[in-house]
């Protein structure tokens, strides 16, 4: 796990920009744990086709084409606790500095297979501002550039690229920063994670 220093510097970035990337995130020994883990409740069933939306207005969608598993906070694996801890501590940091006020974590794993993709779209839903910050952490061993699968900001100034390469996590704020994920020729996975505060009322 990266120090608060490292920390700082994110918080930093994320005033400035509102959005940042950090390579090794987490070690590559917590990486491999959370990929064989997604894995393994892949192949166990546990992940269903992503919907997108809230309640009635959710649906199984074409805009996407990952299957998703949700972090239960109360039952967390060993894998999903290095995971969890770390963001706790990314979060706790980036409250003191950046006054954001985020309170919780919502997290899923993510599986994309070959040939699928996200199109454009903001991390905020319709009826709901509680997501604040979005992230992903990236699971995958030995991403090369011709895989393809970037996550693609669309930002003022032009789009970014972000490679998938396991240990990378990307940040960026959920209401400004629309992005999608371009089609991979290999399983591309990842944990999508969402820092919320408070719905209002
Ligand atoms: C999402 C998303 C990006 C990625 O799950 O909302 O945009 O790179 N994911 O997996
Ligand atoms: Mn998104």
């Amino acid at each position: 796990m990266r120090t608060d220093d490292g920390f700082d510097g994110i918080a930093d970035a994320v005033r400035e920009h509102g959005w940042q990337v950090v390579p090794a995130f987490l070690s590559p020994a917590a990486v491999s744990a959370l990929a064989a883990d997604c894995r393994a409740r892949d192949a166990a069933g546990e992940l269903a086709a992503a919907a997108t939306g809230r309640a009635q207005g959710r649906a199984l969608s074409e805009l996407r084409g990952d299957r998703t598993r949700w972090f239960d906070e109360t039952a967390l694996s060993p894998a999903q606790r290095l995971y969890w801890d770390a963001m706790q501590a990314l979060r706790q940091a980036l409250n003191r500095r950046l006054l954001l006020g985020l309170e919780t974590l919502e997290a899923h794993y993510a599986l994309y297979p070959p040939g699928t993709g996200y199109a454009r779209h903001r991390d905020r839903f319709r009826d709901s501002d509680a997501r604040v910050l979005s992230s992903v952490l990236y699971l995958n061993r030995d991403w090369r550039p011709d895989d393809g699968g970037a996550l693609r900001l669309h930002l003022p100034d032009g789009p970014h690229d972000v490679a998938p390469l396991g240990g990378t996590l990307a940040l960026f704020l959920s209401a400004d920063v629309e992005h999608e994920v371009l089609p991979a020729t290999r399983e591309r996975m990842s944990i999508a994670g969402w820092f919320r505060r408070r719905e209002a009322a």
